[in-house]
C-alpha cells in the first residue's frame, strides 16, 4: 500500500517538473502548415524539408539508424562526449541546456551526468518537432534525474529560438549535436548561426557536433545500410506526408537513393519515382507528375531531394562561427578525426 502511494507521489513530482509547449498547435500558424511542402515540390529540383522525416515512426527509425554498424556518427560523437563531458562542464560551469533536435535524448544523458557529477543544478529545454519523442524522452529523463526540471518546446528551430523561456541560471548552452546542422544549406546555415548568436547572451555557450569530411566509401555506406533501415526512414517521409496532407504517395513506387556529392561535400538523399505516376496531396491542393527514374547518380526531375547531409572541415566552420561572434573555446575530436565537437562562446 505504502509503496503504491509512494510511486504516485513520485510520479506527481515528476510531472510537476515538466512543462511542454507545442508551438505547432498554435492556430494562427495552421494555414501556413505545408507551405514549405508546396514550395519544395513546385520547383526543380524537387525537394522536401528533412523535418518531415520525424513523425513518431520516423523518430524510431532514426534511433535504429544510430545503432547501425555502418552509421558511425552517433557512436563516434558518443565516445567524444563520454571522454570530454566533464571538461565541457568544467569550462561552462553551471548552465541550463537548450537542445535543438533532442529526439530520444540519449547523448544528452552524458552531458547531464557530467553536470550532475559537478553538482550543478539541472535545467533542460529540449526542442523537437516530434511531440511523442519529446514527451516520452522527457518523462524518462525525469525518472532518471530527480533534480532535473524540463521545459520542452515542440517546434522547429527558428520559432523555438524566438520563444525560449527566460534564463534562470547564470549561463545557458545551446546544444546542437549529431551534425544536424548538416541538413542546412550554406545560406540556411548562415541564417541559423546568426539566430543562435542573437539568442545567446554574451559569454553563453554553443555546443556544435559536426560530421567531418572523410573517405567517400565510408560516407556512402553510412547512408546505404545493408539492413535497409535508412531506405525505410527515407520512404517513411512519404507516409508522414500522406497522413498529414491527405496524400496518396505509393511507397512501393519510390526508391531510396543516397550518394556523396564531392563538389558540395554532402550526402544527398533522394526519393526516386520507379514509374511514371501522378501523386496528389489533397489538403495542399497539389498534383505532382513524375517520370520513371533511372537510378543514376545525377539530379533528375524524377526524384525528390529529401535530405542533404553536409560533411565539414573544422577550420572552415570556425571561420563561419567567428563571423557570427561565436568563438571556439575548445575543439574535441576522435583519433580518426571523423567527428568534431566544438564548444563555442558568444563574444561580448
Ligand atoms: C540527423 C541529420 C544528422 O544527416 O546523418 C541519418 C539524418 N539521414 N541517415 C544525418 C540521417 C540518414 C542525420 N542527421
Amino acid at each position: 500500500m505504502a509503496s503504491k502511494e509512494l510511486r504516485l507521489e513520485s510520479e506527481k513530482n515528476n510531472s510537476q517538473r515538466l512543462i511542454v509547449r507545442d508551438l505547432m498547435e498554435v492556430p494562427d500558424l495552421d494555414i501556413l502548415e505545408g507551405q514549405d511542402v508546396i514550395q519544395g515540390l513546385s520547383f526543380e529540383p524537387k525537394s522536401l524539408p528533412p523535418k518531415y522525416f520525424y513523425d513518431q515512426k520516423g523518430s524510431q527509425l532514426f534511433d535504429q539508424i544510430c545503432q547501425l554498424p555502418e552509421y558511425y556518427p552517433t557512436r563516434t560523437e558518443t565516445a567524444i562526449l563520454e571522454r570530454y563531458g566533464s571538461a565541457i562542464a568544467q569550462t561552462t560551469g553551471p548552465c541550463e541546456i537548450v537542445e535543438l533536435g533532442s529526439g530520444s535524448a540519449t547523448k544528452t544523458r552524458i552531458l547531464l551526468n557530467a553536470y550532475t557529477a559537478a553538482a550543478y543544478p539541472l535545467r533542460y529545454i529540449p526542442v523537437d518537432v516530434s511531440s511523442t519523442a519529446l514527451v516520452e524522452s522527457s518523462q524518462q529523463l525525469l525518472k532518471e534525474y530527480p533534480t532535473l526540471s524540463i521545459e520542452g518546446l515542440v517546434s522547429t528551430y527558428e520559432p523555438a529560438l524566438k520563444a525560449l523561456p527566460s534564463k534562470h541560471l547564470s549561463a545557458r548552452m545551446i546544444v546542437f549535436i549529431g551534425s544536424t546542422i548538416g541538413n542546412l544549406r550554406p545560406d540556411e546555415c548562415n541564417n541559423f548561426l546568426a539566430r543562435i548568436s542573437k539568442t545567446l547572451q554574451p559569454d553563453d555557450y554553443f555546443l556544435l557536433g559536426l560530421d567531418l569530411q572523410k573517405e567517400i566509401s565510408i560516407l556512402e555506406a553510412a547512408y546505404n545500410d545493408s539492413q535497409g533501415i535508412t531506405a525505410a526512414f527515407n520512404l517513411n517521409m512519404l507516409r508522414h506526408l500522406n497522413r498529414r496532407f491527405e496524400g496518396d504517395f505509393d511507397l512501393d513506387a519510390f526508391a531510396h537513393i543516397a550518394y556523396y556529392n564531392k563538389q558540395d561535400n554532402q550526402i544527398e538523399m533522394y526519393l526516386e519515382s520507379v514509374e511514371a505516376q501522378i501523386v496528389r496531396l489533397k489538403r495542399l491542393g497539389l498534383t505532382i507528375g513524375f517520370e520513371r527514374g533511372d537510378g543514376a547518380a545525377s539530379p533528375s526531375e524524377n526524384r525528390i531531394l529529401s535530405e542533404i547531409s553536409r560533411k565539414f572541415n573544422l577550420a572552415d566552420m570556425e571561420k563561419a562561427l567567428s563571423s557570427h561572434q561565436l568563438s571556439v573555446v575548445e575543439t574535441f575530436t576522435d583519433e580518426r578525426q571523423w567527428f568534431g565537437l566544438l564548444l563555442c562562446q558568444r563574444r561580448p
